[in-house]
């Protein structure tokens, strides 16, 4: 059997993430994904996603006291986001300084407590990393705002040199809780393979990473965001469009693997959080742009199974946020690492090396021929 793709192929049981297209809706461990997106925050999630259950209100507090011990790096990381050539993609950026956290540790004990702590050490400090290399790119010192609450708070805080508004801040928080976890997504995938050999939690994050970087995955939150920008005026989208399809190119933001009969569930938060920013600011450009889109390219295009997916409103609020385009790919990683722990940790508990095998269609029995009588 041959499935291009993998399409359809089902690799591990899971109880992390349920996907029901049939009433357009996700839920993490059970809970209605909407749902802990209105009450819940991006903390409370990654326990839920990696521990299984809602924690306790003193669990989260220690658990939330845990992860900004680890906010700030180690001095090698640190220095290794301060010193990134500015011409740098923060996502490589970012990889890189992933994989260089497993440096100076004793790597051996592969318990789950073990892989968790450095799951936790790596979803703390990467909003620092990310920061820290944008700030400098931008000749200014880094932040690190020890006395920020959440999460998302303290990202846009250590981004920026100053506090954001709570609005702000929440509005982050949500959008980690949104983007934290997908079912068997590329970068899970990638990250559980490369587990499976029992390689540490930094390498298959570390390789998550590169994967998330892609333009038909995490790297169409950037060009979403760049489409828009080149448009600019709601008046240009319908021409836009009609010149990118004739020239056969994809409209970011738009089509996924399993949402092929309506939208991504997702898109009801995001829309409305978006609103919300633009009100607030009194700048309705970017999601006037964003909802033409959205009509005029699934009026075209549903016929064939496309929709808009979570990129196109992810990309318009990170505009709102402020965050330089090319940072809404790591943060988009800041995000889904709490997926792709979560998944390392299930896979080991019943692993099993993934090696696939392919469909041989080359030729056979050529014969050797000496680089002299080749010609
Ligand atoms: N714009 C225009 N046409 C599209 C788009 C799009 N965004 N996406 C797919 N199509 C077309 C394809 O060209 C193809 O047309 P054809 O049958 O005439 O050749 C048809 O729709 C089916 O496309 P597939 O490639 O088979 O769909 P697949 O399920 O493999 O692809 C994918 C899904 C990769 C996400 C694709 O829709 C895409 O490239 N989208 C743009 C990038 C993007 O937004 N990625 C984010 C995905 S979500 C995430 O990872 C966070």
């Amino acid at each position: 059997m041959y499935f291009p793709g993998l399409e359809g192929v089902v690799v591990k049981e899971t109880k992390i993430c349920y996907i029901d297209l049939e009433n357009s809706k996700i839920y993490y461990r059970g809970y209605d994904l909407e749902e802990l997106a209105r009450l819940s925050t991006f903390e409370e999630v990654t326990y839920l996603l990696w521990l299984g259950r809602l924690p306790g209100r003193r669990e989260l507090e220690e658990f939330k006291a845990r992860l900004a011990a680890h906010r700030l790096p180690p001095p090698h990381i640190a220095t290794l986001a301060k010193s990134a050539p500015p011409s740098a993609e923060p996502i490589d950026v970012l990889r890189t300084a992933v994989s260089a956290m497993a440096w100076g540790e004793d790597l051996s004990d592969k318990s789950p407590e073990a892989e968790l702590q450095r799951g936790l050490k790596i979803t703390a400090a990467m909003p620092y990393v990310v920061a820290a290399f944008d700030r400098a790119r931008r000749g200014q010192e880094p932040v690190h705002p020890a006395e920020a609450g959440s999460h998302a708070e303290y990202f846009l805080w250590a981004l920026r040199g100053e506090r954001p508004s709570p609005r702000e801040a929440r509005a982050m928080d949500v959008m980690l809780i949104i983007y934290a976890e997908h079912s068997m997504n590329n970068s899970a995938f990638t990250a559980v393979t490369v587990a499976s050999t029992l390689a540490d939690m930094y390498a298959a994050v570390t390789a998550a990473v590169a994967s998330l970087k892609g333009p038909l995955h995490g790297g169409a939150n950037v060009d979403a965001a760049k489409m828009i920008e080149e448009i600019g005026d709601v008046k240009k989208v319908e021409g836009w469009v009609d010149e990118q399809l004739a020239k056969g190119r994809r409209i970011p933001g738009f089509g996924h693997r399993l949402y092929k009969k309506g939208p991504d569930p997702r898109l009801r938060v995001l829309r409305e959080l978006a609103k919300g920013l633009a009100a607030e600011r009194g700048d309705f450009r970017w999601v006037e742009i964003a909802e033409r889109l959205e009509d005029y390219v699934t009026a075209k295009l549903a016929a064939k199974g496309i929709y808009p997916n979570t990129d196109l409103y992810a990309a318009v609020i990170f505009r709102y946020l402020g965050l330089p385009v090319d940072v809404n790919l790591p943060t988009f990683a800041i995000s889904r690492v709490a997926g792709w722990v979560a998944h390392v940790l299930e896979y080991r508990q019943a692993n099993r090396l993934i090696r696939p095998t392919e469909k041989y269609v080359g030729p056979l029995g050529l014969r050797y021929t000496p680089i002299d009588a080749r010609g």
